[in-house]
């Protein structure tokens, strides 16, 4: 037998699994377990008609195309209609040069890093924050810095203090900022048009690029939340904005967006190359023809008030059964409730595999959302891809397991 250890990169000898991708993986095949695990659309929400009708009329109209290599940055003509759907719906002004189309926005985080990152770099994130981000930053050699929220998002004026008190060696160090503005995976809160603007300031002070991720903010529920994306007021071209068609028509597509200045997007673009080639040509053409045809404001017109009311179904089932001792966000959009359990020596990590296997339901530990180790005694669970009678009975499984452990 050959012993492989001597073979593998430092990285692959030092990287940590994705705690959400093994999960899913055990999940899939019991049945029995009730998963508050992924972020995974709720299947009803599918379009599959629609998505089946265009997919079969553009292998067969546009086969030479959608069959085919294509751009790296991908097809031009899909870019020119994601400018358009963007201006539209979130005053974006884009240039589909500026445009490169990435393998769901995952890839687009691991480009980033890998465009922006050597290592010991820092990376400034929320904490908690989006665990496959962390996995990312993490993996291209980035020290991530945390930075607390609260029900208006990313504190900024602890972010500039933190900024004006480090060493200016160390404060060279650091490349971005990694935000989730707008319904923030997992806390569920977004940040307020006072910060955001703040947050801008602090980027140009201290000449910093922005990371934003909004897979989220087609996803909102709550009126009075300020929807505004960074990148409709950047006015020097710091951030970089992240978008995905997986929340909002199929994550099965896997297709993503980076919206950025064209240096940086020749430099994601250079790297792409590398990496994949292209995004698949065929997706990107459905997810062109479906924003043509209305199709993501169709399921969005479905899938904001039945998550809306599978979140308050699970806040409801959360408020009826978990002990007070628990803190619970109140999302004001996104798929997700976030819950600290305030109970001695409670880890939520440790404690998976006894939910999983005795008690029948899975989450996601909190510990991998927080850049900073704690975050043991935390959860994180999902609303949109059970039933409401799941989340129900979920809620009294998780609710057991928490008071007899
Ligand atoms: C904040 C955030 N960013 C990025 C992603 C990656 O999504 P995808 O690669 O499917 O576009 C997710 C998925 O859950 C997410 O929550």
């Amino acid at each position: 037998m050959v012993d492989y250890s001597k073979f593998y990169s430092k990285l692959a000898v030092n990287i940590k699994a994705s705690e959400v991708r093994e999960l899913l993986a055990i999940i899939s095949k019991r049945k029995e377990v009730i998963s508050f695990a992924g972020g995974i659309p709720d299947p009803n929400l599918l379009p599959k008609d629609e998505l089946a009708e265009i997919a079969r009329d553009v292998i067969l109209r546009y086969g030479n195309i959608a069959l085919q290599y294509s751009e790296t940055k991908g097809v031009h003509e899909v870019r020119e209609t994601l400018c358009g759907y963007l201006y539209k719906k979130k005053n974006i002004n884009c240039d589909p040069e500026d445009v490169v189309i990435t393998t769901g926005s995952q890839s687009a985080l691991d480009l980033i890093a890998r465009v922006f990152i050597d290592p010991g770099d820092l990376v400034i994130t929320e904490n908690p924050t989006y665990l496959a981000a962390i996995g990312a930053f993490k993996n291209a050699g980035a020290k991530l810095i945390g930075i607390p929220l609260d029900e208006n998002g990313m504190k900024t004026d602890i972010l500039e203090k933190k900024l004006e008190e480090m060493p200016k060696e160390q404060r060279e160090k650091v490349k971005y900022i990694y935000t989730i503005p707008i319904a923030q995976n997992p806390a569920g809160v977004s940040m307020s048009l006072d910060r955001k603007k703040h947050l801008l300031e602090i980027a140009s002070k201290y000449n910093l690029l922005v990371v934003e991720d909004d897979p989220y903010s087609y996803l909102v529920f709550d009126d009075n939340v300020d929807k505004t994306t960074l990148k409709s007021l950047d006015k020097e071209n710091r951030v970089i904005y992240l978008g995905t068609a997986s929340k909002i028509l199929s994550p099965g597509l896997r297709i993503g967006w980076v919206i950025s200045s064209s240096d940086i997007a020749r430099k994601i673009e250079l790297v792409k190359q590398y990496v994949d080639l292209h995004s698949p040509t065929l997706s990107q053409l459905i997810l062109s023809e479906a924003i043509k045809q209305g199709v993501i404001d169709k399921v969005l017109a479905k899938a904001i008030p039945q998550y809306r009311s599978k979140r308050d179904t699970m806040l409801k089932a959360i408020k009826e059964y978990f002990p007070e001792y628990v803190w619970y966000s109140k999302p004001i959009g996104g798929l997700f409730v976030f819950a600290y359990i305030y109970k001695e020596r409670f880890d939520a990590g440790l404690l998976l595999k006894k939910a999983i296997d005795e008690y029948k339901v899975a989450y996601v530990p909190g510990g991998s959302f927080h850049v900073d180790g704690l975050g043991r005694n935390s959860m994180r669970l999902n609303f949109s891809y059970p039933t409401y009678d799941q989340i129900y009975e979920g809620v009294q499984r998780l609710a057991k397991l928490i008071q007899e452990t």
